[in-house]
């Protein structure tokens, strides 16, 4: 599906991957909703967009830990241009902690973000969809969804829950002309280290060597929207980590080593 002239809706709009993902979107001339919890980081990005695309950007701010206000939120995303052709899931928070170091608090919120406020807001949109026969849903996963590493425990279990999730989805809304896209970004130069959650659930507020060395989001944004555009199941996009991928499945106790060596923070 071509994304010009579509109605997105993107989370995590206000910065790093959905940032650069609206401006990739926009320039293809694309109506877009944003969301986020930052109403004025939002109001850049949309200021930061070309000048003609302005217009079919509207903006709506939302907490993905707030469960009881998304169903609103979803119906006041409809309204702005009367449907939705495609929801791209990308807001999140990542981890900084060992597993034995955390408090449950901050497993509960890091799923309570990343995998049931994500979930909720595509349950409240299906109907839409299903009707139209017609609908894309995007998940900015994370390697770390394919594969645990140290320090994102339980980062990687939300990760992993949204596969299962979405690849049950994929098939069930298949004869709904529905697609499914799971992306999973590998090291990206954005915030997402600076913001993670340490063990007690306050931010990290230092960026990763591995981030900061990591694929700018422009570049990440424009592998995004092609693989959008190709309607993929599912892809890796990030340096040579992604390889790690092939290398669990291939040589799963191989990969379990490397894992125990891996300088992941
Ligand atoms: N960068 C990487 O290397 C990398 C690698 C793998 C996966 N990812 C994934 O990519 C996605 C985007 O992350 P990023 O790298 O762009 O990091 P980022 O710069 O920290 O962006 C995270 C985005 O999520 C939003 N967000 C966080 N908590 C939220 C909440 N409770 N409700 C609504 N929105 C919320 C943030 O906006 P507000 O603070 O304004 O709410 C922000 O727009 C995340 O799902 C992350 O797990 C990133």
């Amino acid at each position: 599906m071509k994304v010009k002239g579509k109605v997105i809706w993107i989370t995590g709009a206000s910065s790093g991957i959905g940032e650069a993902v609206a401006y990739a979107l926009a320039k293809k001339g694309a109506k877009l909703i944003l969301s986020a919890r930052r109403k004025t980081e939002l109001e850049r990005v949309k200021s930061s967009c070309p000048a003609d695309t302005q217009k079919h950007i509207e903006l709506l701010p939302l907490d993905l830990a707030q469960s009881d206000t998304l169903k609103l939120m979803t119906e006041a995303a409809i309204q702005l241009f009367g449907h939705i052709d495609m929801l791209i899931n990308n807001g999140g928070i990542s981890q900084r902690s060992l597993a034995a170091e955390t408090s449950p608090e901050v497993d509960r919120k890091l799923m309570e973000v990343n995998y049931f406020g994500t979930i909720a807001l595509t349950k409240y949109l299906l109907p839409l969809m299903i009707d139209r026969k017609q609908g894309h849903i995007a998940v900015v996963s994370s390697l770390v969804g394919k594969f645990g590493s140290p320090y994102r425990s339980g980062y990687a279990a939300s990760k992993h829950a949204l596969h299962g999730f979405f690849d049950s989805l994929r098939a069930e809304l298949y004869k709904d002309n529905i697609k499914v896209t799971m992306v999973c970004p590998g090291f990206i130069k954005t915030n997402v280290s600076v913001n993670a959650l340490t063990e007690t659930g306050d931010a990290l507020n230092k960026m990763d060597d591995a981030q900061a060395n990591g694929m700018a989001a422009d570049v990440f944004a424009n592998k995004m929207v092609k693989a959008l555009e190709n309607e993929r199941n599912e892809v890796y996009i990030g340096g040579k980590e992604k390889y790690g991928v092939y290398l669990k499945r291939l040589f799963p106790n191989l990969f379990a080593k490397i894992l125990r060596k891996a300088k992941v923070r």
